[in-house]
């Protein structure tokens, strides 16, 4: 993951670390002595024990600022996340995915494109939360074989990942979710409470993160041929493939229809995925255009030969999918986890999003055809092209854009503001 950290982040680490380690030592020769004054003068116990504890706490804040995993106090090898102690469902977001990461971009070429991910960012939970935990669960009901399957090799990840959640969510969303006994965890928006999960694993575990979280969780590990294979996870919501036919498969055969993937990224994405560490997640996304919510599988992706999306729908209400992407190694089980949350934006949003809808025409229409043609591009462009169109001219217009701007720069242009 060194790749993805910048050199100076490092430097700025190693002189935290350095910092740490003398006062730490410092300390260690201290402590009988501070014992010792303590017992002498009557000061409280607490003096003894609070300077290490201070001193740790200042260095996890220090080492936390630089955007650097501090030590863990779950089962996780990361930090704690910072609660989000206020957070009211209703008002909840994820950040701005079309923004933070590298998923539109031009030039599009296929690229790992994935970056280093702060612990906060691992689960985020947003308004659409019940709707979409409601949707998710009559989906694993109605077909409970085909999204929720563990190998045998899978089942101890499978409840480490459980695990995880559950140290994890009371800690970041405490309005939402609270620790139970034994490992349990009180889902409050969805008056569900789960007990007795210590030592639960297998998909009787993939079951109880099913009904966790908005994310899908694919699962990886690597076999002693040296691959990665894809041998299990909760995977409700794919949206354009199969994950039962999935199961079992080879990086390589898994991502066979990816165009480019297996001749340009395959050997990146493996060596990643078998070297990154527990304390080093990295994320990323994907996008697609589909004409419904129907994230287990939409109805684009059941159109045959050359079908186009119906008439009666106009571009407009058009969804943008964009699929936030995750990824963790688990430090007991080695297990790779990699989390999907599916982010549904119907496109007249983008319409006051400087530059947006220049940008997306041109990834039509000068994109490599092949990334497109993965896209099911030729479904709906002859429709969205026209509609970018119009988009693109009512913010020259309105003085949002000149019209002469590089696509690319459209990040630069975040904070203007409507007219
Ligand atoms: C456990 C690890 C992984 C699993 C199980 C997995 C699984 C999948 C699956 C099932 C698909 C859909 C393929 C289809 O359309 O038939 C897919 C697509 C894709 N995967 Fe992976 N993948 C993994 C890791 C990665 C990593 C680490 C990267 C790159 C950093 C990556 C990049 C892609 C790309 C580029 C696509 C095409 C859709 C898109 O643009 O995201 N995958 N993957």
């Amino acid at each position: 993951m060194l790749d993805f950290m910048p050199v100076a982040h490092y430097a700025s680490l190693g002189a935290v670390l350095g910092v740490a380690t003398a006062l730490s030592l410092l300390v260690v020769l201290l402590e009988p002595r501070l014992g010792l004054l303590a017992k002498l003068h009557g000061f409280p116990d607490t003096l003894k024990t609070s300077l290490p504890t201070r001193l740790s706490t200042l260095v996890d804040d220090a080492v936390n600022r630089l955007g650097f995993p501090a030590r863990a106090r779950g089962p996780s090898a990361l930090a704690d996340p910072d609660p989000l102690a206020n957070l009211a469902l209703r008002s909840a977001t994820t950040r701005d995915h079309l923004y933070v990461n590298k998923c539109l971009r031009w030039p599009y070429f296929q690229t790992m494109a994935h970056q280093a991910m702060h612990v906060n960012h691992w689960i985020e939970i947003d308004a659409r939360y019940e709707a979409e935990m409601q949707y998710k669960a009559s989906v694993v009901q109605r077909y409970r074989d085909e999204t929720v399957i563990s190998l045998p090799e899978n089942d101890e990840g499978a409840g480490e990942l459980l695990e995880t959640l559950v140290d994890y969510l009371p800690k970041r969303y405490p309005t939402l979710f609270a620790p139970l006994p034994n490992g349990g965890i009180h889902n409050k928006v969805l008056g569900e409470r789960h007990y007795d999960l210590k030592g639960m694993t297998g998909t009787d575990a993939l079951v109880v993160v099913s009904k966790l979280v908005q994310d899908d969780f694919l699962m990886g590990r690597e076999r002693e041929d040296g691959h990665v294979y894809f041998v299990g996870g909760i995977v409700a919501v794919p949206g354009f493939y199969s994950f039962k036919d999935k199961v079992g498969k080879s990086m390589r055969e898994v991502h066979e229809p990816v165009p480019q993937f297996n001749d340009k990224i395959l050997m990146s994405v493996e060596r990643t995925l078998k070297r990154f560490k527990p304390e080093e997640p990295f994320e990323r996304s994907s996008w697609e255009i589909v004409d419904d919510l129907k994230a287990h599988k939409h109805n684009i992706a059941t159109l045959e030969g050359d079908d186009k999306l119906a008439d009666d729908l106009p571009p407009s209400e058009y969804i943008f999918r964009i699929d936030h992407q995750t990824f963790r190694k688990l430090p007991k089980s080695r297990a790779v986890v990699f989390g999907v949350h599916p982010i549904l934006r119907p496109l007249h949003e983008f319409a006051d999003l400087p530059l947006v809808p220049a940008l997306l025409a041109t990834v039509h229409k000068r994109g490599p055809s092949d990334l497109m043609q993965y896209k099911l591009n030729f479904r709906y462009q002859d429709k969205l092209l026209p509609y970018l169109k119009e988009l693109t001219q009512s913010q020259i217009d309105r003085g949002l854009i000149t019209g002469d701007e590089d696509v690319a720069e459209f990040r630069a242009l975040l904070g203007k503001v409507k007219a």
